[in-house]
């Protein structure tokens, strides 16, 4: 097959790419991550590229105008190399690094709660290291080297008859490992309840052992690297996922992955070369090695963990929406290729449900939910909104669909929050003046999905949109920035002028609807499980927020449009990235770990798609606030 020099511009990076390659694929294989929300299918238009030189083959250039093609822009999942090109990938087209919310931790620095509940459940990590001087056999004393090996272990580590293991690939190797070290050997091992299992022999040292929490979400991917011995994050490392080129969403990926074996193969390949790929960074950085990682605990939602494991996620998408498996036997980490030990072992959260997965367990656990009397609500937002309630003595869980519009899909200028997304917004309701707060001071190019929830607080306050969100053209200031368009009607955020581009950046009454569509879903996902349980809002002591759109949210405005619960600011609290703490925690805690698996088992998952009263609090909420403004008495 003929290969061609594809450059891309403005890294200036040359890649060899196949006939017919895409240029999708090819910016991947340059390590230039392109948005792919409708994973190739050409329908999203977020994969726009421009093809500065080179004679590409067109498949289809979905809704792309006469103007753009005549610029030579083109859609990158639809256009097949024939030939050497220059292609610019635009920053809009971009994933970029920075927006991976890492957790709120700064290297080294944890919150107290952290602190607080390592110490509650106590720390015992999943793999240990232990130093140990054997003596030397002779012609007297001539046990076999594994029988001098595990009593030596024994009588250090206090063992009692806790079974020691080891396996084959390390057992044909003992002679001369422990020659070679004259006797005196780090041993690291996998500390389970069933046992320790020796994973790696080598010559005495006494560098720590190291962990690896790991959090796959869909759209992004956070390593932290813990020593063992002290709990301390010594680095971490963030990025998008992989997998985002077959898709923005679980079921796009999901319809991928199902479609052939290899399929399967190439998705799960793409999760776990992004892994890879933070951890080498992190491995280089600290002049460490794979072999002094002897542990992995990872959080993910069901379709990311199946899919890491390359499990067939099939029947995730199909009713009754059945997961694989919820509780996932750990493996060593040469089952699927992770740079560490080869015989370390994987850990992975278990799920509750298809749409309940790991993630949600671990922030549950983090959480501390499930410890005390006082009933705790615990939401992660975004493209799904997962929600678990309770407390001590009971759990119920569900997950509804919030769309995409909170990550800024579906929204005419929704972007992530990255530098150039508006995230707060002041809009004056007498002359409908507008003041801007953008990420990183930059020139306005979108909002952000705390600036959406922000944006909808300030046009219902200014009188711009009614509470059905519906514009309100002949407001008293006439300005010319609420205005309508042949098919829609809108209100401009920034002129063209100040946006540096050709288009105002402006919020449409569609973009309005579809927001309140989004926290519609997600409060009458709360709704229906405080009625399932009868409990009163009024009774939640505490509302944990997690995920990247949460850490950023402003709660008064987030009440205001009937996103949150109308109850004081001091309940509600943020967490961060969640299921990456809760991997820390489950590698540093043998307890904690136990705990989650008991959580799992706990929970009741609720389906809301079967009771009727999802969809009457559903369209009880498609109003800002709500129909019922006895719940929202700091609005009425
Ligand atoms: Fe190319 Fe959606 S149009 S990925």
């Amino acid at each position: 097959m003929s290969q061609f020099r594809i450059k891309f511009m403005p890294e200036n990076r040359v890649i060899e790419a196949d006939q017919g390659t895409s240029l999708l694929n090819a910016a991947a294989k340059a390590g230039i991550m392109i948005k792919s929300g409708c994973g190739g299918k050409g329908t999203c238009g977020a994969c726009k590229v421009d093809v500065l030189s080179g004679d590409p083959l067109v498949n289809g250039t979905g809704n792309l105008t006469p103007e753009q093609l005549a610029k030579g822009i083109r859609l990158a999942c639809k256009t097949l190399v024939q030939g050497d090109m220059t292609i610019e990938v635009p920053p809009e087209s971009r994933l970029q690094e920075h927006q991976v919310l890492m957790g709120d931790v700064q290297k080294g620095l944890l919150q107290e709660s952290e602190h607080d509940l390592l110490d509650k459940f106590g720390r015992h990590s999943l793999a240990i290291k232990q130093r140990i001087s054997l003596s030397i056999p002779t012609l007297t004393e001539n046990s076999s080297d594994w029988a001098r090996l595990s009593i030596e272990l024994r009588r250090v580590l206090k063992t009692g008859d806790k079974p020691i293991h080891m396996p084959l690939s390390i057992l044909k190797h003992l002679p001369e490992s422990l020659r070679k070290a004259n006797w005196d050997v780090s041993i690291t091992m996998t500390d389970t309840e069933a046992g320790l299992t020796i994973t790696h022999i080598e010559q005495g040292n006494d560098v720590p052992p190291y962990g690896l929490a790991i959090d796959i979400g869909t759209t992004t991917v956070v390593v932290y690297l813990i020593n063992l011995l002290t709990g301390e994050i010594v680095d971490q490392q963030g990025t998008y996922n992989k997998q985002a080129k077959y898709g923005d969403d679980v079921i796009t990926r999901i319809v991928y992955a199902v479609e052939n074996e290899q399929n399967l193969i190439e998705i799960r390949d793409a999760v776990v070369e992004t892994v890879n790929g933070l951890l080498d960074k992190i491995l280089a950085r600290q002049s460490l090695s794979n072999m002094n990682i002897a542990s992995a605990m990872v959080a993910g939602n069901t379709t990311m963990t199946q899919l890491f494991l390359g499990v067939d996620p099939r029947y995730i998408r199909l009713e009754p929406y059945i997961p694989t498996m919820t509780n996932v036997p750990s493996f060593p980490a040469r089952e699927i290729g992770l740079h560490m030990l080869p015989e370390a072992m994987v850990h992975c959260y278990p799920s509750v449900a298809s749409y309940v997965g790991g993630d949600i367990v671990a922030g549950t656990l983090v959480t501390d939910l499930a410890n005390g009397e006082d009933i705790i609500l615990f939401i992660d937002i975004g493209t799904n909104g997962e929600i678990v309630l309770g407390n001590q003595d009971w759990l119920v869980a569900c997950a509804c669909s919030a769309g995409p519009s909170f990550e800024g899909g579906g929204i005419t200028f929704g972007m992530r929050a990255m530098p150039g997304a508006i995230e707060r917004i002041i809009i004056d309701p007498e002359t409908l003046d507008v003041s801007l707060k953008v990420i990183n001071n930059q020139t306005p190019v979108g909002i952000c999905g705390s600036g959406l929830v922000d944006c909808i607080a300030k046009l219902l306050s200014a009188g711009i949109i009614d509470r059905a969100g519906n514009f309100q053209l002949g407001h008293k200031s006439g300005s010319q920035r609420l205005r309508a368009t042949t098919d829609d009607k809108e209100f401009v955020l920034a002129w063209a002028y100040q946006a540096g581009g050709e288009k105002d950046v402006v919020i449409t009454e569609n973009d309005v609807k579809n927001v309140i569509r989004a926290k519609g879903a997600i409060y009458a996902g709360i709704r229906s499980l405080l009625n399932m349980v009868a409990v009163d809002i009024e009774m939640i002591s505490r509302i944990v927020i997690a995920g990247g759109f949460g850490n950023y949210l402003n709660i008064h405005d987030s009440v205001q449009i009937g996103l949150l619960p109308d109850l004081e600011p001091e309940r509600f609290e943020f967490i961060g990235n969640a299921s990456v703490k809760g991997a820390r925690l489950a590698l540093l805690s043998q307890n904690a770990w136990r705990e989650a698996e008991e959580l799992g088992r706990k929970m009741t998952y609720v389906e809301l798609s079967v009771g009727v009263t999802y969809m009457d609090e559903y369209m009880a909420a498609l109003f800002l606030p709500h129909t019922d403004m006895s719940l929202f008495p700091s609005f009425q």
